[in-house]
């Protein structure tokens, strides 16, 4: 099908101009149902953008930051080169990395008066948004540092994200089961530490178990960045208004709070842990999923894009029975074989082969996070502490291109014609 505009050649259905007002074809129902992207040279920075930091190919199951395959930074990294690598588009030589470690260190402490501030939110506030607001806080604490278009300011801003969240979210944590705040120990690493201010008491001598610390550094590798997903692309949005690192990743915290994108592991332990409670087999459940039987809906799987397995998902598949063997006994484990036969049915029927449903990051996640001994509550605060790397790094990617322009996403007006106001 083929449309043509004044004077013009026929153009290939996706390729519209938008100009309806003048031709006097109404496109707009064309492009609402098929979602079309129109090609209007006014809007700008709309429907996508140029990036050097990760590279996915959904078909083929491949995901890399900065051109390394998360196989490998997955089995050979740590979370904190990985944030170097994402941030500064290298991995750290030593020297580099024991400097970066050294001014993260030096970053880990929250002003009093910020601590205060966890005060003002009632007992049962969900972490999250405590988490967000804290975040945008930070502006207000360090007034001198917010020009994105100053690299110092930049810098000690990036530094200071990545060594404040850690501990305003163990904060948050603390604040809903009213405990005592922990004062970051610097001679620990950075999930060590974080795990000491979440888990730890003041008169204890708390110590992360070395498999928790392992496997916490790679989930957060693995949740580090993903591209123009919900979050980063608001982070993006943001910041193009020229808005500081703050403020933008603040944004992009709330959007990871919703949950179709950060709540989906969540979403995943609740329906293990009630067919765990015999409402249903893992085979009836899937029978229901198959026949949208009781509103029964298959959490975790599938991706908007990944057309195959989610290698990320592939790399938690592999280590969850080790890691939930290494720290949670086998607390976790009935619901790790109901979710391995999921998979399991998933993988060999042709109703699920066909709608490409595989496991996506989010279907184990729950799981080891639970298994460590985290509520719920805490699952999203977990992926915005590994994702926070990967906001940085698209933020500055962004502020740092001259060519970067407000953003402004592109309307399709379908609203009523011109009406006449009759008094
Ligand atoms: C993510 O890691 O952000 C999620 O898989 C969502 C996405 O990429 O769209």
């Amino acid at each position: 099908v083929t449309l043509t505009y004044a004077g013009g050649e026929p153009l290939p259905l996706n390729v519209i101009p938008a100009t309806d007002g003048n031709s006097g074809l109404n496109i707009s129902p064309l492009l609402s149902k098929t979602g079309f992207v129109t090609l209007d040279s006014g809007f700008v920075n709309t429907a996508s953008c140029t990036s050097a930091v990760t590279y996915i190919d959904g078909d083929a199951g491949i995901l890399r930051y900065r051109g390394y395959p998360i196989e490998q930074l997955a089995a050979s990294s740590t979370f904190v080169e990985v944030s170097y690598l994402l941030i500064y588009g290298e991995l750290p030589t030593p020297a580099q990395l024991a400097d970066f470690e050294d001014r993260i260190r030096r970053h880990t402490l929250l002003h009093e008066d910020l601590k205060l501030f966890f005060n003002g939110f009632p007992r049962d506030a969900h972490p999250m948004p405590v988490l967000s607001s804290a975040v945008s806080a930070l502006s207000t604490f360090y007034q001198d540092s917010l020009n994105p278009f100053d690299a110092e300011q930049v810098e000690i801003s990036t530094v200071r994200l990545l060594a404040k969240l850690p501990t305003i979210a163990a904060y948050a944590y603390k604040k809903s089961i009213g405990q005592p705040f922990l004062y970051p120990d610097n001679s620990l690493t950075l999930v060590q530490n974080f795990l000491r201010m979440t888990f730890g008491l003041p008169a204890e001598n708390y110590e992360p178990d070395p498999a928790m610390v392992k496997a916490l550094d790679l989930l957060f590798i693995l949740h580090a960045d993903h591209e123009q997903n919900c979050s980063t692309s608001t982070v993006r949005l943001v910041g193009s208004s020229q808005a500081n690192l703050f403020a933008s990743v603040s944004a992009g915290i709330n959007a990871l709070f919703g949950p179709l994108h950060g709540g989906a592991n969540q979403a995943v332990l609740e329906m293990l842990e009630k067919i765990a409670r015999g409402d249903d087999t893992a085979d009836t459940f899937m029978e229901k999923v198959k026949n949208k039987q009781d509103g029964v809906r298959l959490m975790g799987f599938g991706h908007r894009v990944y057309k195959n397995y989610d290698p990320r998902a592939a790399i938690i598949k592999k280590t969850a029975d080790e890691i939930l063997r290494g720290v949670g006994g086998t607390a976790g484990d009935e619901l790790l074989e109901i979710a391995l036969r999921l998979e399991e049915i998933a993988l060999s029927d042709d109703y699920f082969i066909e709608r490409k449903l595989y496991p996506n990051v989010d279907f184990y996640t729950g799981l080891i996070y639970k298994a460590m001994g985290f509520p719920t509550k805490m699952f999203t605060v977990l992926f915005a502490l590994g994702r926070i790397p990967g906001w940085i790094a698209q933020w500055r990617e962004m502020i740092e291109d001259k060519d970067t322009k407000i953003g402004r996403p592109r309307q399709v007006y379908i609203g009523a014609t011109e009406r006449d106001y009759v008094s």
